[in-house]
């Protein structure tokens, strides 16, 4: 029997949606890199007693107390230990968290991921990609009600990719001379609505919300292009225009509109929310050092809660 007196760990990042987040519902492509400025650690340690204790933000207790909030959190344990076959008794699974929660960096997500690998390292079992993503979908499912798959892929995963949903995983190489401004609005955004929504707004209309949602598409195709042709410029237009396409959804905020234009006053090349939306962060895109943080200062000034500056490409 294996003798469980060491501690199992996990860690997963956060993930930034550069472009497709909503059309990559409906299989449209959508370009996502990891986020690792912020990440989710859990810990699991044997305890005596034969509950599973949790130790997280937003609770303390035995697992199942745990609110309807953390469902996503408990699927995730019970899958793990089905597929673990072990009882769901004796540790205590402590998260901790610089992920903001529902700001569209996938915080859902990243908590299974962690939660399932440090599960798997405690019971001194190997984790298969495709076994930590199947489990990870299936809290997302909880999560989100009906995910692209997309927060899952990145949150487990350490390298940028050209997502498609049920295609085999396209890493892409960001090849962009650029500066990604991220900026909370502080506001909880609401993505399992904000899809739900968007569905319903299909039904109504397919034909003029089908054809959004191809072009938000398209617009995520000739954003590869950019980004291969290292054409920031380009880039930047192509975030504003898919902006405008989820406002039409219904998807953005007040808050986000006030920082995208905030960040576009400041000299951003485009700004546009990142995730689920109504809520949640907004990326700006900048070619220097010193235009990014004039922009950020300005996304500050305009009641960013917290910001990050993100070199991406050549280091
Ligand atoms: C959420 O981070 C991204 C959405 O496209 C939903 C999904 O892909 O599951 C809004």
């Amino acid at each position: 029997m294996t003798k469980l007196d060491s501690v199992g760990y996990g860690v997963a990042t956060g993930k930034i949606i550069l472009m497709g987040e909503h059309a990559v519902v409906y299989g449209e492509p959508a370009i996502a890199l990891p986020f690792p400025a912020v990440r989710i650690n859990a810990k699991v340690e044997k305890i005596a007693q034969s509950i599973v204790e949790l130790d997280c933000y937003f609770y303390q207790g035995p697992l199942t107390e745990a609110p309807q909030q953390l469902t996503n959190l408990i699927t995730a344990i019970k899958e793990s230990l089905a597929v673990l076959q072990q009882p769901q008794q004796g540790f205590k699974l402590s998260i901790t968290s610089t992920v903001p929660a529902e700001r569209g960096m996938g915080s859902s997500a990243a908590v299974a991921v962690a939660t399932i690998r440090a599960l798997f390292s405690y019971f001194k079992q190997p984790l298969a990609d495709s076994v930590l993503l199947e489990l990870t979908n299936q809290a997302e499912k909880i999560a989100h009600g009906n995910p692209s798959g997309l927060d899952a892929a990145m949150t487990s995963g350490s390298v940028p990719l050209y997502y498609v949903k049920n295609q085999p995983f396209a890493p892409i190489s960001l090849n962009l001379k650029a500066y990604l401004i991220v900026a909370d609005t502080g506001i909880t955004g609401q993505t399992k609505k904000a899809v739900a929504d968007v569905a319903a707004l299909l039904e109504s209309h397919p034909q003029e919300i089908g054809d959004k949602i191809v072009t938000l598409g398209n617009l995520v195709k000739q954003s590869k292009h950019a980004i291969e042709k290292n054409n920031p410029v380009l880039l930047g237009g192509y975030m504003n225009q898919a902006q405008q396409i989820l406002v039409d959804l219904t998807v953005s905020s007040p808050e986000i509109d006030l920082l995208v234009a905030a960040a576009n006053q400041a000299g951003a090349l485009g700004a546009k929310l990142t995730g689920g939306g109504r809520g949640g962060c907004l990326v700006a895109l900048a070619t220097t050092k010193s235009a990014a943080e004039q922009i950020e200062a300005a996304l500050i000034e305009a009641g960013a809660t917290i910001t990050w500056i993100y070199q991406i490409g050549e280091k």
